[in-house]
């Protein structure tokens, strides 16, 4: 596999970010927290196993959820690779998320997840959030990736600020989506995976996925059960003021996580699922 590393070779992965906009850190966590987090998100996501096929169930605020991801700030390999990824120690939880696939979900359309091009106030939580030049996605694949079985590709080189569309396709104003030029973009962003520079990206459970804040990526067609989730920090120098008031479910992590990590909710904002102007 190439664009993979061993999780202390922090030279290695921000080169290739920097050159690629993505790569994959191998066994990041154990098997066994795989299996833990696999569990949380069905617990908290589809307990009674109802989720019809084919469907993705999202939980925006996962840390809050989870007992199992905490165990990564215990972990001081995860904790230096995060401090490197942002430049900095004193680092606080920016956001986190899971997601549930179930089988038949079809590839997605392909966009960033980078919101700083926003035209107008904001109109959406991820105008406040996503707006930084820190890696968009440090995801744990819990099923790994492949295009046999789904994951997720990317758009090699595509996190360049003035990245162009491959000719036949174009971006909207606000860089956000990529569009077939002979298609109506009501027929919403390119959805196949043979757009040049596409990249399948191939990892095993317990890997690490990194990608970028504006690299152009996509989720695969889905054929089996599947479990990702994520969170991003952010140096506390970076301050965030927020429309939405959080305090009562922060106050509720703080209460049951031990006090070494609460340093970690200084700067944390958390998010209001359904906030919109
Ligand atoms: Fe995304």
């Amino acid at each position: 596999m190439t664009n993979t590393f061993a999780k202390t070779d922090h030279r290695g992965i921000l080169q290739a970010l920097d050159t690629y906009g993505y790569c994959v850190v191998r066994q990041v966590i154990s098997p066994r927290l795989v299996q833990e987090l696999k569990d949380e998100i069905d617990h908290f996501s589809d307990p009674d196993r109802t989720l019809p096929a084919p469907a993705s169930k999202f939980n925006l605020t996962f840390a809050e959820d989870s007992r199992a991801i905490w165990q990564l700030f215990d972990d001081p390999d995860y904790l230096n690779l995060r401090h490197v990824l942002v430049g900095d120690h004193d680092v606080c939880l920016h956001r986190s998320a899971s997601i549930l696939r179930t089988p038949g979900d079809p590839v997605g359309g392909w966009h960033s997840d980078h919101c700083g091009q926003r035209q107008g106030p904001p109109r959406h939580f991820n105008d406040f959030l996503n707006r930084y030049s820190i890696p968009s996605g440090a995801w744990f694949y819990l099923n790994g990736s492949h295009p046999d079985r789904s994951g997720i590709a990317v758009i090699e080189k595509s996190h360049a600020p003035n990245w162009q569309a491959p000719a036949g396709f174009h971006l909207d104003p606000e860089r956000r989506f990529i569009y077939r030029d002979d298609l109506g973009e009501t027929d919403g962003a390119y959805n196949q995976l043979d757009i040049p520079g596409a990249v399948p990206v191939i990892s095993e459970p317990g890997d690490l996925i990194l990608f970028s804040a504006l690299t152009y990526h996509v989720n695969m067609a889905t054929h089996e059960r599947r479990y990702s989730c994520g969170l991003a920090l952010r140096p506390k120098s970076i301050k965030i003021d927020v429309p939405w008031d959080r305090s009562a479910q922060i106050a509720a992590l703080k209460a049951r996580l031990p006090e070494r990590h609460h340093h970690l909710f200084e700067g944390y904002t958390s998010l209001d699922p359904d906030w919109k102007t």
